[in-house]
This record gives C-alpha cells, structure tokens and sequence, in this order.
C-alpha cells in the first residue's frame, strides 16, 4: 500500500529546501513539514520575528507568514525531525570539489552523504528518503548502499530522486507552478508505491499530467542535462553576441529572428556578460567529469565548451571596457551597477560581477559597486575569495559600495551594468551624466538601457552584441 505521509522532514535550509519546503506546507496544511539545518545562524534568521529571512525571494515571506508555527517548522534538531518524519528530503549543498579526485569538476558528495548516514543512525521506522539536491547520476545508488548497511531491523528505506528546476528570484511562482515536477524511482513494487506517495503530495496543487515519474537514474541525469542544455543557449547566444559586434549585427534582433521559430522558442536568449549562480558551472562540469568516469571524452568535450564560452565571454567584457577607455583604467574610477548573479535574488554565487571586478582591480581600477540586495559583507568576502592575493584592505583601497546607483557614479569614468535589476532602467541618468567625467561611458552588459537614449543624453554606449 501507498506509506501515508503527514510528517516532512527536509535536511538544508538553503535556497532550495527552504522555499520548497515552504510551499509545500502551505499547500498542504494536512501536512507537518519541518526544515532542519546544521547553520544555527541560518535557523534562527528563518525564525526571526521580523521575518528577516535568510535568503531574499519575491513572495517568500509571505509564505512563510502564512505557515510558520502552523505546520512549517525550522530548527537544528536535525535527529528530532528525522525520527519523526515519514518521508525525508534531502536537500543540502553539493559544491564543486575544490581538493582531491575530480577536483575543479566532481561534485562534492560529503554532505549528501553525512545526511544520508545520520538518517541510518537515527531512523527507527521506515522512511522515504528523498534526493532533491543536484547529484550526478546514480547517487541514488550509494545512497541506498549506506542506508541498507545501518539501518535497524524495522526500518526500510525507499529512495526516490526529485530534482529541483525553481529558478532563484521567481521560486515561489516556479514551485506554485511549476512547469513539470520529476519523480524518480527504482521501478519495483516498492519504489512505485514510494513514487505514489510524494506524487499525491505534489498533486494537491499541481495538475497530474505535470508530475513525471521516470526511473531513478533518468530523473537524476535529467536535472544536470536541463541545467546543461539552459546554459548551452546562453553560451550560444553569447558566442553569437561576439559576431554581432564584430559585424555590426544586433543580438537582440537575432535572439528575437531565432526565437520566432517554435522549434528553438523565445526564452533564454538573452546576451549577457555571462551566466551565474551556483548551479550551471557546477552542474556541467559535473557532466564533464561524469562523461570523462564513463570514458566518454568527446561528450565531456562538448559540455565543457560551454563553461569556456562563458569564461570567455566574461573575460572578452573587460578587455572591451579596457579597450573602450583608451587601453587603461589604471586610477580610473569605474561604476559597477549590481553584484547578484542575476535580478530580484540576494544571491552572489559565481556571479559574473565577481570575476570582472577581479580584473578590473587586477588593472588597478578604483571601483565603485552598488547592489540594491546583496549585503555588504558578501561583497567583501566574494572579493576575497578571488583575489586571494590581495589584503581586504588592499582591496578596499580599490573599491567601495555605495548606498544608492547615483553616488555609485559620481565621478566615474565608466559604468558598466553587470545585473539586470529593473531600477537601473529608470535612474536619473541626466544626473548620472551630470556628474560622471567625460567621456562618459556606459558598458550594458545586460543588454538593459535604451541606449539610444543615453548616446541622446550624451554618454557613450556600448552594449553586448552590439556592433559600433
Ligand atoms: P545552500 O548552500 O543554500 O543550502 C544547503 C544547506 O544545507 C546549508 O544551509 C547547509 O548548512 C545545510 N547542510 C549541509 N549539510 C547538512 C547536514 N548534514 N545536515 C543539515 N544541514 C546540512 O544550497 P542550495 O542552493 O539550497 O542548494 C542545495 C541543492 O539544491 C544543491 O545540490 C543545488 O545544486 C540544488 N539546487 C539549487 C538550486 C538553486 O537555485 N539554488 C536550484 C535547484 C537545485
Ligand atoms: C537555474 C535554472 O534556470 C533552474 O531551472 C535550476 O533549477 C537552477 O539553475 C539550479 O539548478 O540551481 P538560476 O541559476 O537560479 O536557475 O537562474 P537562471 O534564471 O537560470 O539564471 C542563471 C544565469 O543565467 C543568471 O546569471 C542569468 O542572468 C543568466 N541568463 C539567464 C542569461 O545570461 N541569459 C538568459 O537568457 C537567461
């Protein structure tokens, strides 16, 4: 029979289990649903009276105010819940390996697999225990190997893999509707009826036809292939913005020409100055060093083109700002609009701002960074961790935050938009002109600004895939 569930444990309170989680209990007020996490600090901000949440995502507080101290639970009693839960998600981080077998390319497992053996230590009863961090194909499998080895006499464990695909800075509608939610089992009586159970959880809002259920190893190979293939449009939009500017082509009207066609489809086509986050690099490069294990190398070739086109990309952005402003920037104060990884998310993760600040202090530019999210203080440890050469106070010799984009700019050379944040549309650019020294250049890495409007006001715009 189908193992009812009315008790959610999830194991990392991070930018996937906590908003998932939350969703679910609000969708499901029948269910108990409790987010465990090791980060005291991190617990404690999910628990925060103000609701000063740990991470920022439009529409989660108000998620969370509906639910918390209902049937949505934070805490660090990580043994407590896992005892109590019928059905386990296992949502922590799996990093890139900085050290050791694969490092610079295989996902790190640690976590994953410190969760999955305190889940054998403390279970007494049976449990379903689910993947829903990004592994590479066939976690499940060591999973499973270690659960069996320590469990107790009258506990099983059913392993179901259930990929997360919500996007950071639109999680709450992407997991309120999302477009497809992938559960994957062993296909034995048990594991369906596992498969049965999270389905039913997911089919209190989200229509049968959207829930896939598809093998284990299909389900964990297709997160890492979404996540490939999203980024391959991005490196190839990006290597096509190249062309653009050598050519005098626009980008936008060849994303836009190509979309129009149903077979390739409008979205994410968008040049940037390359792609962020946490995931594409990670997830690809642990395609590579998949493909690589499996003796494939042209297939790890072929995805690991994709990160290169992106570092390419990021690199080629600077040479370009370096160029424009007469082939120095040696003491030049340059404006850096945005630091996030991408608009409406708090995120800095591999964001491509970090590695162009990096070279921009490598050419002894003084920079100026505004953000309207990211705290201060991720901004000086991001810097640290790229310029390990560098003293924070050697860096802060070179660069400072401003509190608004205005005082970002004053006096600036140079600005180069690196997020798409919306307010960088409408700021007052006449007093942004104002105040800049002249030539005032602007470097639209976002493809964000009307330019026309700009060169109108004066400055000189150079956008991504835009030709002179
Ligand atoms: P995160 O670093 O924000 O959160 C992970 C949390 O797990 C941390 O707070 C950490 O303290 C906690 N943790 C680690 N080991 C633990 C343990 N043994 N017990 C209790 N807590 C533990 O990471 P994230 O961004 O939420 O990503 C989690 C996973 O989801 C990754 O595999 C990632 O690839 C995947 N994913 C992320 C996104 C995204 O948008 N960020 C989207 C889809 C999938
Ligand atoms: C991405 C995927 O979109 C999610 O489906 C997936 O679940 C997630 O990774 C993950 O596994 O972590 P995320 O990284 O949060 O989500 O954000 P995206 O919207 O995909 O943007 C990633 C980067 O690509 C950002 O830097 C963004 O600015 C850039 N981008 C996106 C472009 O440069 N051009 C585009 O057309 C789209």
């Amino acid at each position: 029979s189908v193992p009812k569930v009315s008790k959610i444990c999830c194991i990392g309170a991070g930018y996937v289990g906590g908003p998932t989680c939350a969703v679910i209990a609000l969708k499901c007020p029948h269910i108990q649903v409790t987010i465990v996490d090791l980060n005291q600090a991190r617990i404690d901000a999910w628990n925060s009276s103000d609701f000063n949440l740990p991470i920022y995502e439009p529409g989660l507080e108000d998620v969370v105010r509906a639910t918390r101290g209902r049937n949505l639970f934070f805490s660090t009693d990580v043994d407590g819940a896992i005892r109590a839960a019928d059905l386990i998600f296992v949502s922590v981080n799996t990093p890139t390996k900085k050290t050791g077998i694969g490092a610079g390319y295989a996902a790190d497992l640690n976590y994953v697999e410190k969760a999955t053996r305190r889940i054998a230590q403390i279970a007494t009863s049976s449990k379903i225990v689910v993947e829903k961090s990004t592994v590479p194909c066939r976690t499940a499998e060591s999973m499973r190997v270690i659960l069996e080895a320590n469990s107790k006499p009258d506990a099983r464990f059913d392993i179901l893999s259930n990929p997360e695909f919500l996007a950071e800075g639109t999680a709450i509608s992407d997991l309120v509707s999302p477009d497809r939610v992938l559960i994957g089992s062993l296909q034995t009586h048990e594991g369906k009826e596992a498969c049965k159970a999270l389905s039913e959880i997911y089919a209190n809002w989200v229509p049968q036809e959207r829930i896939l259920t598809v093998g284990l190893w299909s389900s964990e190979l297709s997160k890492l292939a979404a996540n490939a293939m999203l980024a391959q449009r991005i490196s190839s939009i990006n290597a096509l913005s190249a062309i653009c500017e050598a050519t005098g082509a626009n980008i936008d009207e060849v994303a836009h020409a190509i979309g129009k066609d149903t077979r390739i489809g409008p979205k994410f086509l968008k040049a940037s100055v390359g792609f962020g986050g946490s995931c594409f690099q990670k997830d690809i490069l642990n395609l590579v060093y998949l493909s690589e294990s499996l003796h494939l190398p042209e297939v790890a070739a072929y995805w690991r083109q994709v990160v290169e086109m992106n570092e390419y990309q990021k690199r080629r952005f600077t040479r370009h700002v370096v160029d424009t402003l007469f082939k120095t920037i040696t003491g030049k104060r340059i404006a850096v609009l945005g630091f996030a990884f991408k608009a409406d998310t708090g995120d800095t993760r591999e964001s491509a701002a970090i590695t162009i600040i990096k070279h921009f202090m490598e050419e002894k530019a003084l920079v100026t960074i505004y953000d309207p999210q990211v705290e201060h203080e991720q901004i000086w440890m991001d810097l640290q961790e790229v310029s390990p050469t560098f003293t924070l106070q050697q860096i802060k010799r070179q660069v400072q935050i401003a509190p608004c984009a205005l005082d970002a700019c004053a006096e600036a050379e140079a600005v180069v938009i690196a997020t798409e944040w919306k307010e960088f549309i409408t700021l007052d650019w006449e007093a942004i002109y104002e105040q800049m020294s002249k030539p005032a250049f602007i470097f639209d890495g976002r493809l964000l600004v009307d330019s026309a409007k700009l060169a109108k006001i004066g400055f000189k715009v150079s956008s991504i895939g835009r030709g002179a």
